[in-house]
């Protein structure tokens, strides 16, 4: 973690996922700054070995903070749906094969969910947050069902067949201000953000 001006932070988020850190520099305090790997024109690919969100966002997050010799912070989440054990999981990016578009995910799993009426789910994210060697490890979850179809043109991944606890909509159907204010990830950055004050005072 550095100062960029004087009581301003800046942390590098340990992604190319240009949705995730538009979410996340929407959701900073302004004494936040936030990069991504792009802004910093990186170019490894992250690894990515552990089959659990535990383990790929401590590994993405060492990774970079050891190339970089930053303090940074890196996050995995995904799908994980009752009626399939969890899946797809840590599986989510890929559930329809290695390069598989959002689209694709979404007809796999509707697919796999297709004469099944239990469609509980919930997202959740894990963030690995490494200050000074340490590793500190945040969660959040938002709970809801899988749609029939897909509706709304927001948001990225599954948003377009996941429906929030105590919506009607889609999380594609929201606002990013409205996902931002529901979200897993801002469950989990939200700990993050509480843990990094006590820090800075
Ligand atoms: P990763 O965290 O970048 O490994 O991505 C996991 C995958 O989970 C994404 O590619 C999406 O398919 C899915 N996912 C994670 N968070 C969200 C979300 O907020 N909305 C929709 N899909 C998500």
């Amino acid at each position: 973690m550095s100062q960029a001006s004087p009581g301003t932070l800046s942390l590098v988020f340990a992604s190319f996922n240009k949705h995730k850190l538009l979410e996340y520099q929407a959701m900073a305090p302004f004494w936040l700054k936030l990069q991504g790997l792009k802004d910093l024109h990186f170019d490894h690919v992250l690894p990515e070995p552990y089959q659990t969100l535990e383990g790929n966002a401590c590994a993405k997050a060492r990774y970079v903070a050891q190339l970089l010799q930053v303090d940074c912070f890196a996050d995995d989440s995904g799908l994980e749906v009752e009626a399939l054990n969890g899946a797809p999981g840590w599986r989510s990016a890929h559930y329809a094969g290695p390069n598989a578009t959002d689209m694709e995910n979404i007809e796999q799993l509707l697919a796999s969910l297709q004469h099944c009426s239990h469609r509980r789910a919930r997202f959740r994210a894990v963030i690995c947050l490494i200050v000074q060697n340490r590793e500190h490890l945040f969660e959040g979850i938002l709970n809801g069902t899988i749609a029939h179809h897909p509706r709304g043109q927001q948001g990225f991944g599954y948003d377009p067949i996941f429906v929030p606890e105590g919506y009607t909509t889609t999380l594609a159907q929201l606002t990013l201000e409205q996902k931002n204010s529901i979200s897993h990830r801002r469950a989990a950055f939200n700990q993050m953000i509480h843990f990094l004050e006590n820090l800075r005072s």
